[in-house]
């Protein structure tokens, strides 16, 4: 049998392609799914079966578009209450072609309508080799269970202990794991790098898996779970109905500095290099790296008006393909020609070397933007720790006479922390070079006292985790 597995890093996410005798199965497509046609073409597959082991809550995916391009049938838990044309999947039902035998195992925890699917290839053995288990059973992890508008994470996370140790551990040690995210998605929180592994391998190392009770396993998942991001329940109900097919989307019209409405939120998407060096005033960045759309749909959520400035064309149709990817639909125009057609003002922000900050810090507000926990672990003395996902909702502490030098642990999420302070309407911010990576590697003084807690704010917003392996500069 032909088997892929397609890894977006951007997202974390990983979708598959199994395939046999002509017929292809694809589960948990992203919403971009040209690569999967292209490749079903190039391997002469047909795609007759689209699978979503649940409705996803961190993307959008690309079942609706995939099934109006090959005629798939897309299959999905009973209990998604999905309103688009589909096949309900229950428990032990299967799907047969050529010599694979798919078989859907009800797998609730993560969400209630979580299902995994157990993958037999009938010329390796008779029983299934490999198990894709969405957000069910991750390398290392196990799928947060707090994403249910009416189930309580306790009631989920019972619910993941009998998934696990009733229909996942039971198919045996040899049994491939494949799940629906890796190391960096915001469905987990330990997850390792590795892109596969087995029943035995997660046994032995999982710490979900260690033996436990169920109520012990319970207060171990619902202990610490990370701050949801506010635009999950959107992107879970677009699933749920099915998201417009990419090909539906408009070019992006080009907009003069005059024909930019003055509501809409100005992206600024270029390295953050060449966004210290001059941009529109006002405008946000979120450098196109990294985890990108996940920043965008957690500080900018997914109704706002944005136009977007980017390197270039290719860099333009990139910056709006990733926000589509979690849903950002309503990229209304983008800078006609780019910064450098742009006659308008110009702001700037400075940066600053670590070393520099160690002298001058006396007269400066540092601001941390890393989250509580990194923050714990260490710390420059008398920074204000303000995690970038409750930033907006503090920068008015901020003293607006004394300059700001703004960072996080390697220098993606400053920048953007910087952005968003200068836009709030104060004039001397400054980046620091490296962030406290460089701090630390230059053997300057740390604070390692708990966290200084942050006032609360009533937004429900999570952030993508600091450790995204091959993200760059976090
Ligand atoms: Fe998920």
């Amino acid at each position: 049998m032909y088997f892929q597995q397609f890894y977006l890093t951007c997202l974390s996410h990983a979708s598959y392609m199994l395939g046999s005798e002509g017929v292809a199965a694809m589960v948990d497509p992203q919403r971009d799914v040209s690569l999967y046609v292209d490749e079903a073409a190039a391997q002469g597959l047909k795609i007759e079966y689209i699978i979503e082991t649940h409705l996803h809550a961190d993307f959008v995916s690309g079942h609706r578009e995939l099934a109006e391009r090959t005629g798939a049938k897309i299959y999905l838990g009973a209990r998604a209450g999905a309103t688009f044309p589909h096949v309900d999947a229950r428990d032990g039902d299967e799907i047969r072609f050529g010599r694979v035998v798919l078989r859907f195992l009800e797998t609730p925890g993560h969400t209630i309508e979580s299902v995994s699917v157990a993958v037999t290839d009938l010329d390796r053995r008779e029983t299934p080799y490999a198990v894709l288990t969405g957000d069910t059973l991750f390398i290392g992890d196990v799928g947060r269970p707090d994403l249910s508008p009416d189930l309580t994470p306790q009631q989920l996370a019972g619910m993941l202990f009998d998934s696990l140790h009733r229909k996942l551990l039971p198919l045996g040690d040899d049994v491939e794991v494949y799940p629906a995210h890796g190391a960096g998605s915001l469905c987990g929180k330990q997850m390792r790098p590795e892109r596969q592994s087995t029943i035995g391998k997660e046994r032995a190392l999982n710490y979900a898996l260690r033996p436990a009770s169920k109520d012990e396993f319970v207060r171990l998942l619902t202990a610490e779970l990370p701050e949801r991001p506010g635009y999950f329940a959107l992107d879970a109900e677009i699933n749920r109905s099915g998201a417009p097919a990419l090909t539906e989307m408009k070019p992006i019209p080009e907009l003069t500095a005059e024909q930019i409405p003055p509501g809409a939120i100005v992206l600024d998407t270029r390295p953050s290099p060449q966004f210290f060096a001059g941009h529109i005033p006002g405008a946000v960045h979120i450098a196109l790296a990294g985890q990108y759309a996940s920043f965008a749909a957690t500080i900018l959520g997914l109704e706002k008006h944005i136009v977007l400035v980017a390197e270039d064309e290719e860099h333009l149709q990139e910056s709006r393909l990733r926000l589509a990817r979690v849903g950002i639909e309503r990229v209304i125009g983008s800078l006609k020609g780019g910064m450098p057609q742009w006659t308008g003002p110009v702001a700037e922000i400075h940066q600053v070397s670590a070393e520099d900050l160690r002298r001058e810090m006396a007269d400066i507000q540092i601001v941390d933007v890393r989250r509580e926990a990194e923050f714990a672990d260490g710390h420059i003395e008398g920074a204000k720790l303000m995690p970038l996902h409750k930033l907006e909702s503090l920068i008015s502490t901020l003293d607006h006479d004394r300059p700001i030098a703004v960072h996080c642990k390697g220098g993606y999420r400053s920048a953007i922390g910087c952005s968003l302070i200068q836009r709030a309407g104060y004039e001397n911010v400054m980046n620091v070079i490296g962030g406290f990576d460089a701090w630390r590697a230059c053997g300057l003084p740390e604070s390692k006292s708990a966290a200084v807690p942050t006032p609360s704010h009533s937004a429900s917003s999570g952030v993508p985790s600091e450790a995204i392996p091959g993200a760059s500069g976090v």
